[in-house]
């Protein structure tokens, strides 16, 4: 670098200088297309239900979800990632409700389908825990520890029904060993092979999903760690990465985003496959929350946070401001 007595020759803060220069030699940009709205439908209720930790964000009746479809749609949003909230009185041990084909997940899957046809990629959530009265992401087995065998038989099950009410990606989220294929396998035996899988890669067991918590009515009382990946690890997530692929995974995630930007990273690095970052809940309330004690900036936070993902090397960002933050960049 030359150097003019004590003033810089090379001066960055020239390509800084107007909001237009700026935007010219952005190295990310963010379009509505890279976004994912995960969106909560509650049974048998007439009125949406707000969820406190979520100030924004409600557990659905079917009317709104629907709506909620199609202002995605308007906003450029890509696609839908449904949660159901079965009524207490239908949990049971093994998450009966979660594959029933009358189940509210499917009964949403339907009516978001028969709303907006495949003008967004509609994705389901694949996991026992809405539905059962325990909580946990699997079934029990005597000891009450989750049986990680017996829970595939149940996603297996999951699979078919979802994509027979018509889902076109399926999100395995209970981190059972072997789940991508098992779901794989049960699609393809049912002639669904053009169902997809978004394989939940490195999902880590986090304090972060609390408002999800009770965004789902979940009755869980304890903790994942068991199936759920450690903090502390990101080669654990290579390995986890590797036996997604050999499975079948279509496409691979890491949950939550914010905190494990550097798993993240390394992940997009190593594939070839679309990967996806989930903004989960507890970023969500986060910012939320700080905005509104007036702390921070609520819309640029907002951007700034989804920015961060996409430059860490996701693709896609599932998250609740998905529709909002849509219509702010186009
Ligand atoms: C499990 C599931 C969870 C989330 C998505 N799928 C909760 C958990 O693992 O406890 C969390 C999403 C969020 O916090 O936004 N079905």
């Amino acid at each position: 670098m030359t150097v003019y007595g004590s003033f810089p020759g090379t001066r960055p803060r020239r390509l800084r200088t107007t909001p237009a220069m700026r935007r010219m030699v952005a190295e990310t940009r963010l379009n509505p297309a890279d976004l994912i709205l995960p969106a909560f439908v509650r049974e048998g209720v007439s009125e949406p239900v707000p969820i406190s930790a979520m100030p924004g964000v409600v557990q659905h009746t079917r009317d709104t979800l629907r709506k909620a479809a199609v202002e995605a749609v308007a906003a450029g949003v890509s696609g839908i990632m449904l949660f159901g909230v079965p009524e207490e009185s239908k949990k049971d041990a093994l998450g009966t409700a979660g594959t029933d084909p009358d189940g509210i997940l499917q009964v949403a899957i339907r009516d978001v389908r028969a709303e907006v046809g495949d003008d967004l990629v509609v994705m389901s959530d694949l996991c026992l825990d809405e539905y059962t009265d325990h909580g946990h992401c699997g079934v029990l087995d005597q000891e009450g520890r989750v049986d990680n065998d017996a829970t595939l038989e149940r996603y297996a099950e999951m699979a078919q029904v979802q994509a027979d009410a018509g889902a076109h990606v399926l999100g395995p989220s209970g981190m059972m060993d072997g789940q991508v294929g098992v779901v794989r396998d049960a699609l393809d035996t049912i002639g669904k092979e053009d169902v997809a899988v978004l394989a939940y890669t490195a999902k880590y067991a986090s304090a972060f999903y609390g408002p999800f918590r009770e965004a789902v009515g979940s009755s869980l009382t304890g903790d994942r760690k068991t199936y759920q990946q450690d903090s502390a690890n990101v080669r654990e997530s290579m390995r986890e990465l590797a036996l997604d692929l050999e499975e079948g995974a279509d496409m691979v995630m890491v949950k939550p985003a914010g905190p494990y930007l550097d798993v993240l990273a390394r992940v997009a690095d190593a594939v070839d496959v679309p990967v996806a970052a989930y903004q989960i809940s507890g970023e969500y309330a986060m910012v939320e929350a700080a905005a509104e004690k007036g702390w921070i900036d609520r819309d640029t936070a907002i951007l700034e946070t989804l920015t961060g993902i996409r430059r860490a090397g996701a693709q896609m960002i599932l998250t609740y401001w998905a529709t909002e933050a849509a219509q702010r960049l186009r």
